[in-house]
């Protein structure tokens, strides 16, 4: 310690000090070394057997801007998901035909998910696709309606045989479940590019402390407290800043007079709904894909608990929560620093606690969260698919 202040007050002295990075622990190193490298490689979906497939994302691209997959015609999946917009909508909550009682996340490095919803209804991309279509208050349509659009339009048509090995089925519902499987092979390419963290972090693994000061001083503060005193990184872990699970943030959960059960009710959806991977669309013949979805069980502390979202691009996707409750990313750390830990409700909920922050403090943790913010989209990259006809 002695050392380490005589060497800062010699840099100090010498001006240099600006220049250098701050001096990392080397758990401190481990600990932002695991939130990457970025972007991380692509694994095909088992459960979904046109993941991957050229024609397939083609097809979901295609239809992720099709109005006519909603009873008026008139909203899209990317009415909500709005590309420029980081692939969120800027609302507190979703509009589709009717008012929705959550925010619409974005679906950038949706495929990083393990389960699907703020309340995790959904245990796979393809299934999650499917329930905006049917959803009334969403897009209100039908498994007919989505049919009769895929077999009646020549390009979906052509597509859809090339992505599945066939024309769409005579059955209304497997041609939904193809419409949705092609929309997810979409969604699986939308990765967001790389940020200063990154480089810095590469930096870091690299040993490479000049690259390494060019990462600014208050994001490196700020670094310290997401992986230090603020514990963030428990439940903000990952390449994605999510470890995939659900936790309770003393975020109120009433909605219009009700309550919005998070968790509890999603595992209830979950179980009921006929496309689940236990049900017969999911595509992985070994059953391997199909075991957290058997595991998983409803208990009393699900009840409150809402997924844990990552952090990459947050600067773009204001409000945030489940609920859109708060318009800022300084709203969001003022939340931790004074959080009301009356409001934690779920049983054995024992890592957050009020961190009461310095205002520098938390300005510095803005200054990392932003940090996060893709340079350029990667997006940039995207081939424009060759034209299908029969
Ligand atoms: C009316 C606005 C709206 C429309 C239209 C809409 N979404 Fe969403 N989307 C949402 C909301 C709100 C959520 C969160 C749902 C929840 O937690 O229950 C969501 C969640 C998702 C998720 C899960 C993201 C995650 O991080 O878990 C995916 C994937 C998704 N939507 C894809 C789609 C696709 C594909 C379409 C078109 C077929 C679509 N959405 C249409 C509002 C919308
Ligand atoms: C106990 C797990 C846990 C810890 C620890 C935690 N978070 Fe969260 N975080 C969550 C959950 C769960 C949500 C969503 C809560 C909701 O919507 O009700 C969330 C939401 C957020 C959001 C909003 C993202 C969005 O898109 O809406 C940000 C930003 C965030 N956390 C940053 C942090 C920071 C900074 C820290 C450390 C001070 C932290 N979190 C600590 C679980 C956690």
């Amino acid at each position: 310690m002695i050392a380490r202040t005589a060497v800062l007050a010699l840099l100090l002295a010498t001006g240099v000090a600006a220049a250098q990075g701050l001096d990392w622990s080397a758990d401190e190193v481990r600990a932002v070394l695991r939130h990457g490298p970025w972007p991380p490689p692509m694994r095909p979906d088992p459960s979904n057997r046109v993941s991957g497939k050229r024609d397939a994302i083609a097809l979901g691209e295609k239809l992720f801007f099709e109005p006519r997959l909603s009873r008026d015609g008139r909203l899209l999946c990317a009415s909500c998901h709005v590309p420029y917009r980081g692939w969120q909508d800027g609302r507190a909550r979703a509009l589709g035909l009717a008012e929705v009682d959550r925010n619409t996340p974005s679906v950038l490095n949706v495929r990083m998910q393990r389960w699907f919803g703020w309340d995790g209804a959904g245990d796979s991309l393809w299934a999650q696709s499917l329930r905006p279509i049917l959803d009334a208050r969403e897009m209100g349509a039908s498994a007919a309606q989505a049919a009769a659009l895929v077999r009646g339009d020549a390009e979906y048509g052509c597509r859809y045989r090339r992505s599945f090995g066939m024309a769409p089925e005579a059955d209304d519902e497997a041609v939904l479940v193809g419409v949705a499987k092609a929309l997810a092979a979409f969604q699986e390419t939308l990765v967001s590019g790389r940020s200063a963290f990154d480089d810095f972090r590469d930096a870091l693994a690299r040993g490479d402390a000049a690259a390494a000061a060019r990462y600014p001083r208050a994001a490196q503060r700020g670094l310290r407290l997401f992986v230090g005193k603020g514990a963030c990184n428990a439940c903000h872990l990952g390449p994605a800043f999510s470890n995939g699970e659900f936790h309770d943030t003393g975020v109120p959960f009433f909605i219009r007079g009700g309550v919005d059960p998070g968790r509890h009710g999603g595992i209830r959806r979950l179980q009921a709904s006929a496309y689940n991977l236990l049900g017969r669309y999911n595509d992985d013949r070994s059953g391997a894909a199909a075991t957290r979805t058997r595991h998983v069980a409803l208990e009393h502390r699900n009840f409150g608990e809402f997924k844990v979202p990552g952090l990459r691009n947050a600067a773009l996707t204001a409000p945030y929560m489940h609920n859109g409750s708060l318009a800022t990313l300084a709203d969001v750390v003022r939340h931790y620093s004074e959080l009301d830990v009356e409001r934690l409700h779920a049983d054995g909920e024992a890592i957050l606690k009020p961190l009461r922050l310095t205002p520098q403090d938390s300005a510095d943790l803005v200054a990392f969260l932003e940090s996060l913010t893709e340079r350029e989209s990667a997006l940039g990259e995207r081939q424009a698919a060759l034209p299908c006809s029969p």
